[in-house]
């Protein structure tokens, strides 16, 4: 069994400037537990509860789809990196850029730089090419796709390129014929309708026509900060798509308050996975996180025509 939490959008603020003291003395008083207090008191409170919430359910691997700081600033991708730092080791952490993280010219260059060892796969880089990045935990597949670039003012889109499709489709292919369970992480929600166009992602035929083709078990998006699961068909059984309230945030916005997925992948003894996942939820009262829904995910099987009678 693999447990696989995700989260996104976490939309750090700046490092604030007394940060610098605080780091000093935690230094001092050990670095693990600098490491772990140093994520919690970059985020808000319910980032916090939702920290605590996934650290006490000990996963084994964490996902976080992007949107890690607001405008890619220099300060604000140090401080990525330190939140991170403090979420886990890059071992057992997976980051992949969004919008945010990539606001200007030259700031996903940045951000890749910086946050390097959560992003780049097992393998490292092919050549210049980061993504799709390629890391496998026990029988999982952990691919991340770049979905990220800058864009002008009032813009979000993304944009998933010919040559990342070329390159994943290449990977879900030798991934699945080993027997693993694929799970792609892809900032932009690949499906139609899923948000605004200033905000979708250009390249969704694209991305789900290497699904349909090649086949995936699950994947993973942040950006719309909501909670949804949609499904993209696929040749050997339709692929879920599985999106997730931004991590900060607090009740009574327009948009539902943090939460995080736990998933859950087990080996089926017939072949193929069961995957199911706990959607936890910050509680109206914002004082704890809690169960807000509960999905079977594992691949649905085409549809087949009746067969006809003889
Ligand atoms: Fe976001
Ligand atoms: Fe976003």
């Amino acid at each position: 069994m693999f447990r696989l939490a995700h989260l996104s959008d976490i939309h750090l603020g700046p490092l604030p400037r007394f940060r610098k003291r605080d780091l000093m003395s935690k230094r001092i008083t050990g670095y693990l537990n600098w490491r772990r207090n140093r994520a919690k008191a970059m985020g808000n409170s319910a980032l916090n509860l939702i920290l605590d919430d996934i650290e006490a359910s000990a996963p084994d691997h964490i996902a976080v789809t992007g949107d890690l700081v607001n405008l890619s600033l220099d300060e604000e991708i140090k401080a990525g990196r330190l939140w991170l730092d403090g979420l886990g080791e890059p071992h057992d952490v997976t980051f992949v850029p969004g919008n945010h993280d990539a606001y200007v010219l030259g700031a996903l260059k940045k951000t890749v730089r910086e946050l390097r060892p959560y992003i780049t796969g097992d393998s490292g880089p092919a050549g210049s090419r980061i993504f799709p990045a390629l890391r496998v935990r026990d029988k999982v597949a952990i691919i991340g796709v770049n979905s990220a670039r800058a864009t002008p003012a009032f813009i979000a889109a993304g944009h998933f390129s010919e040559r990342q499709a070329a390159a994943l489709e290449a990977l879900l292919e030798r991934t699945g014929e080993a027997g693993l369970c694929r799970v792609i992480l892809i900032h932009h929600p690949p499906v139609r309708g899923a948000t605004t166009p200033s905000k979708r992602l250009f390249g969704i035929t694209r991305f789900q026509n290497v699904i349909r083709r090649a086949g995936a078990e699950l994947v993973l998006h942040g950006h719309t900060h909501l909670e949804t699961l949609n499904w993209i068909k696929a040749q050997a059984g339709d692929v879920p798509v599985l999106g997730v309230a931004a991590a900060g945030q607090m009740p009574g916005g327009p948009r539902p308050a943090a939460s995080w997925n736990d998933i859950t992948i087990e080996p089926h003894p017939a072949g193929g996975f069961s995957i199911s996942a706990v959607r936890r939820g910050l509680s109206q009262d914002a004082r704890s996180v809690e169960v807000i829904g509960q999905m079977t995910l594992s691949r649905q099987p085409p549809v087949r025509a009746p067969e006809t009678a003889r």
